[in-house]
């Protein structure tokens, strides 16, 4: 059963959806999306072996949106630090980031690596976004403002998944885009833009790392989350086939099974 708990943090409060047993592994959602995402990996056995958390990132979701014109990837680490330790135990975490979500879980390797106790970078990079994504990402704030989410959601559909992906996923996918407040749209889309490159995180990652990436991801490809787990000292790559950009949306059982090689039961050392 999904339990939903309300996590304060420094200037606001979380929403945070928790099902199984043993330790904390936080789950966090890409953009502009939400817990919903994660819902199979919720209902999926590694609930036997890990306390999973998926996390509502302020403004998404069920976490209101605090204020913030920016969420700078700094702003979402230091929430997910608030979580980790107020729900951890032993005040670590196996942190699972979804693009955005990785983004925000290497700004926090970053700065506090002690509460991470493994890392899996999902259809994530390291790198800040180039001149022309920057632009691409200012003229998407734009048009949200003029023509509303609807725009946004059949913008970014077929970037998000694979074409063959079947109309259930799709349909959650467009329902989380099309409730998302556009205050937090602009906000994402400016903390994005304003994120430093973090390559040098990962060859400084002392924890165990899984990258996981989609066999069709268009926004994050494949040969990028290969230089990308090359990157860090002993990780491992698993490529989900038949996936796009969402690989936990699409094929969740192919994902859960990669998670399950990488996460060991609670208690096997
Ligand atoms: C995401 O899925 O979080 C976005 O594609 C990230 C991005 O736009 O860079």
């Amino acid at each position: 059963m999904i339990t939903t708990r309300s996590v304060p943090v420094h200037d606001t409060t979380l929403q945070v959806h928790l099902c199984g047993t043993g330790p904390l592994a936080v789950l966090v959602h890409g953009y502009p999306l939400d817990h919903r995402m994660w819902l199979d990996v919720l209902h999926s056995d590694l609930q036997q072996r890990r306390t999973l958390c998926a996390v509502d990132l302020r403004g998404h979701g069920g976490s209101p949106w605090a204020g913030d014109a920016t969420h700078g990837m700094d702003l979402f680490a230091e929430d997910l630090a608030a979580v980790i330790r107020t729900l951890a135990d032993d005040g670590r975490a196996d942190v699972v980031g979804l693009s955005m979500g990785g983004y925000a879980a290497l700004a926090l390797a970053g700065r506090a690596p002690a509460l991470l106790r493994s890392l899996v970078l999902v259809d994530t990079r390291a790198a800040a976004d180039s001149e022309a994504g920057k632009e691409g990402r200012r003229t998407a704030m734009q048009h949200v403002v003029q023509h509303g989410r609807r725009w946004l959601a059949e913008q970014m559909l077929p970037k998000l998944v694979a074409a063959d992906c079947p109309p259930l996923p799709r349909a959650r996918l467009l329902t989380m885009i099309e409730g998302m407040p556009v205050e937090t749209i602009l906000a994402d889309l400016a903390g994005m833009i304003a994120r430093p490159d973090r390559t040098s995180v990962l060859q400084e990652l002392r924890c165990p790392a899984l990258v996981v990436v989609g066999e069709h991801d268009l926004l994050t490809p494949v040969a990028e989350a290969k230089q990308l787990a090359d990157a860090i000292p002993g990780a491992r790559l698993g490529v989900v086939p038949g996936a796009g950009h969402l690989t936990p949306l699409e094929r969740p059982q192919e994902f859960v099974a990669l998670l399950r090689d990488f996460l060991p039961p609670a208690g096997s050392g």
